[in-house]
């Protein structure tokens, strides 16, 4: 992947004490220790800098966007409208409309399952998806297939979570009209080979969706490069607010699209008897967006690109590398999820513990994880596993934080060991 238009700014040192002094809360103590907060891959911290920029616009600059014809409205609406170019440049678009505002990654998955899904795929079309993608890159096709009669096919994986692209290359054929996959594992942190698979799928004609959820806080991403058609992800796993994500599509498919849902700015006129719709990208934004979210987000995303995420992405994988180490000499330790090219996520079951269990008691400790089945059920089963612990690691963390997880086990491994 290129990153030629993403702006020179890698510094010279990463100065993790320095960014986490950024972050307020991690400056926070739980149960009397210091938070080492491991779970970026259920929702990231949010950096001082992010958390100015919302509230700035609720003390200075509030109203709504695209409707007043005063000072603070036009205001507004400019930096509103100025994060799309920040989001655009960030993820190597080529225009600014084809950046779509949603509500999350979820939303933007299945705004394209309706508008191109519902519109474009008919009865006995397929729609290849992997083994281990989230929920919300399965139940909307499934919603689909089941109203539509497309067919679903999962291409499968291996036992290390890597993806079979020979069974990949299998699935595919002219009736596939749509691939849709996960950029990166959230359960295992594997980085799928998606420029492989993009150039596979447009060979036979289908269109591809890429699931950026987890990957855009750590991969340099360019769109055109990829050749993708669609790609989405969240703002609050990119240190911004919740409540805004990001579908990214290709000016002519988008321009294709009905809208998704019907309401105020998403109109170019309305009679009783008919509407038309806006231009690009306002056609699918109906109502009053998340404003300062959307603010926030470019907020974030200019920390970021502050960092590098080229700098940001070693980071993580010295941090990743050290956890893999310290937790692989824990006995009874089984990671999940172990393919060579991964990133800042590890999931592990401990053979004498449930996930549950472990989860509540290292919090004691001030260790933040997630454990269950992270929303991927069918990844659970295929890995034969109830459910993982998961710890991910963010720009912030450090090898305390690992220490700490470390030795909170150590603890689980006395009570029940
Ligand atoms: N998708 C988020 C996770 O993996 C919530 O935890």
């Amino acid at each position: 992947m290129t990153t030629s238009n993403r702006a020179e700014t890698t510094p010279m040192t990463y100065d993790v004490e320095a960014i986490r002094a950024d972050f307020p809360i991690l400056s926070r103590k739980m149960h009397e220790k210091p938070l080492a907060f491991l779970d970026s891959a259920a929702s990231a911290q949010k950096p001082r800098q992010v958390i100015d920029a919302v509230s700035k616009v609720y003390e200075n600059e509030y109203a709504n966007v695209h409707r007043g014809l005063y000072q603070i409205s036009e205001a507004v609406t400019t930096r509103y409208e100025g994060t799309r170019e920040i989001i655009r440049e960030f993820i190597g678009a080529a225009h600014t409309h084809e950046i779509i505002f949603t509500r999350n990654g979820t939303e933007s998955i299945n705004l394209v399952a309706h508008s191109f899904g519902r519109n474009f795929l008919s009865e006995g079309d397929e729609v290849i998806i992997t083994a281990l993608e989230h929920h919300a890159n399965i139940v909307p096709w499934q919603m689909l297939r089941d109203e539509k009669g497309i067919v679903l096919k999962v291409a499968p994986i291996t036992d290390d979570g890597e993806l079979v692209m020979s069974a990949f290359d299998d699935l595919l054929s002219p009736r596939t009209k749509l691939v849709s996959v996960a950029h990166m594992s959230n359960v295992m942190g594997t980085i799928l080979p998606i420029k492989d698979i993009i150039d596979k799928a447009h060979a036979v004609g289908a269109k591809v969706l890429i699931d950026g959820c987890q990957s855009v806080t750590h991969i340099p991403v360019d769109v055109q490069a990829l050749g993708c058609d669609f790609y989405i992800f969240s703002g609050h796993k990119l240190y911004g607010p919740s409540g805004i994500g990001v579908l990214y599509g290709r000016e002519e498919l988008l321009d294709e699209m009905p809208p998704f849902m019907g309401g105020g700015d998403m109109i170019s006129s309305v009679t009783f008897e008919e509407s038309t719709w806006a231009k690009l990208p306002h056609k699918f934004e109906a109502g009053t967006p998340a404003i300062a979210q959307a603010i926030g987000l470019g907020a974030a995303i200019e920390y970021v690109n502050g960092l590098g995420l080229d700098a940001i992405g070693a980071h993580e994988a010295d941090l990743l590398k050290y956890a893999t180490q310290q937790l692989s000499s824990l006995e009874g330790l089984r990671i999940i999820g172990t393919a060579p090219t991964k990133a800042s996520v590890v999931s592990f079951v401990l053979e004498y513990a449930h996930p549950h269990d472990i989860a509540t008691i290292i919090d004691r400790a001030g260790v933040a994880v997630r454990a269950g089945h992270h929303c991927a059920q069918p990844l659970m089963e295929r890995m034969d596993v109830p459910a993982t612990v998961r710890a991910s690691i963010g720009l912030y963390n450090n090898r305390a934080d690992i220490d700490a997880l470390v030795r909170a086990l150590g603890e689980v491994q006395e009570m029940f060991g």
